[in-house]
């Protein structure tokens, strides 16, 4: 009896303990954007604190990021990345997705939109001055839009955007190359097609002077 009286204090803090045990499964929270009181702001869904960076966005290429030469406003003339066949294609895929809609797939400005009624035609990528307009400057667009022309920047992450840039180029070099850019001993990739007549407007197809037997293959 006596040893049940000494151990009976025991027994009751055991029995309190248990009563304040909070299993993990059970905890407290605040439902998604609930109110709460405790924050001034009455947000339980807390800001990010400033300068956070979400993980692998830490933008430390600024020029990646910019397409501006880094210090200065003033548009680059090379790529922040060594360009490949890969990223050439993938340039051409974003392309053919978000600017042919206006620019056309030659880059021309002659896409469906401007014919239905679009304010404003896009001038061609290949006039004098877009051809020599360094990268930067169509990153920059895409990053900012341009006049009427909305910006991409969400739609199109950065690196797909100089990929796009590669590929304007690509299509510049494509409608102004001559022969003698082509390296000695390799024939010209797709020649020039011969018309009878006017090529005409493109509405409907053009007659072939001789069916060229060389019809270049879509690339993959
Ligand atoms: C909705 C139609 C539309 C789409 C889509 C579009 N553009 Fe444009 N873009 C325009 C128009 C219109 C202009 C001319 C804007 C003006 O003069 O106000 C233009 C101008 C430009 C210019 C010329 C800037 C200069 O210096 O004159 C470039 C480069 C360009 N766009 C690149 C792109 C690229 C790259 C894409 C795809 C990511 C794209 N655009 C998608 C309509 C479009």
């Amino acid at each position: 009896m006596a040893d049940l009286r000494k151990i009976a204090p025991l027994g009751t803090a055991v029995l309190l303990l248990a009563g304040c045990r909070q299993d993990m499964h059970n905890q407290p929270r605040f439902k998604p954007l609930a109110k709460s009181d405790f924050y001034t702001d009455l947000r339980s869904a807390r800001p990010p604190v400033e300068g956070t960076v979400a993980r692998g966005d830490l933008r430390a290429d600024s020029y990646l990021y910019s397409g501006m030469i880094p210090g200065s406003d003033t548009p680059g003339e090379y790529m922040p990345f060594p360009v490949n066949e890969e990223v050439l294609a993938r340039g051409r895929e974003r392309f053919n997705i978000y600017c042919t809609p206006c620019h056309s797939r030659l880059g021309d400005g002659n896409g469906i939109v401007p014919t239905r009624g679009f304010a404003r035609k896009p001038p061609s990528f290949h006039i004098d001055r877009l051809r020599k307009a360094p990268l930067g400057h169509f990153f920059d667009i895409i990053t900012h839009g341009f006049g009427i022309m909305p910006d991409y920047a969400a739609q199109i992450a950065p690196k797909d955007r100089w990929a796009i840039v590669a590929y304007i180029r690509a299509l510049q070099l494509s409608q102004n190359a001559s022969a003698d850019q082509i390296p000695r001993g390799q024939a010209m990739p797709s020649p020039m097609p011969k018309f009878r007549g006017d090529p005409g407007s493109g509405a409907t197809l053009p007659e072939s002077a001789a069916p060229s037997k060389a019809q270049p293959e879509e690339p993959k």
